[in-house]
């Protein structure tokens, strides 16, 4: 399992949603790096990659309603990174049907996904975290 509890915000919901979303990325990869025929493969890349598509989207607008609540100074430059995100996801999948289903595409989307979901987790969220205690909120605002 790719989550660590250091990840953690402290906020159940967005925890939750953080611990999917590692779920997903890390059967995506086990599917991706399995010995399977790319053919076969196909069927669970195409449903990681819708479920990304929507709970993605999901997710960064609960975080951000989030970062609202506590009235987070970052929140104007996280919603961007989130935004930005998106619209990187969204073109992926539309290369990926433009190019009928390219394998070496999903392979570096793959990579690309984690190391984003580490780095932003871990680091980016963190901040928000960090915002929180030391204002003196609770982590369960939402
Ligand atoms: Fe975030």
């Amino acid at each position: 399992m790719l989550w660590k509890d250091q990840y953690e915000l402290g906020v159940p919901v967005i925890d939750a949603q953080h611990k999917e979303l590692f779920r997903r990325v890390d059967s995506f990869l086990q599917v991706l790096r399995s010995e399977n025929s790319w053919d076969e493969k196909i069927p669970e890349i195409n449903e990681t990659l819708e479920f990304m598509k929507n709970y993605v989207v999901e997710h960064f607008r609960d975080e951000e309603e989030y970062q609202r609540s506590i009235d987070y100074p970052g929140y104007d430059a996280h919603k961007q990174l989130h935004a930005d995100m998106v619209k990187y996801v969204l073109e992926v999948s539309r290369q990926y049907e433009q190019s009928n289903k390219n394998e070496e595409l999903m392979q570096q989307f793959g990579g690309r996904l984690l190391a984003w979901l580490i780095n932003h987790v871990a680091a980016e969220d963190q901040r928000i975290a960090d915002y929180a205690k030391k204002k003196g909120v609770s982590g369960n605002a939402k």
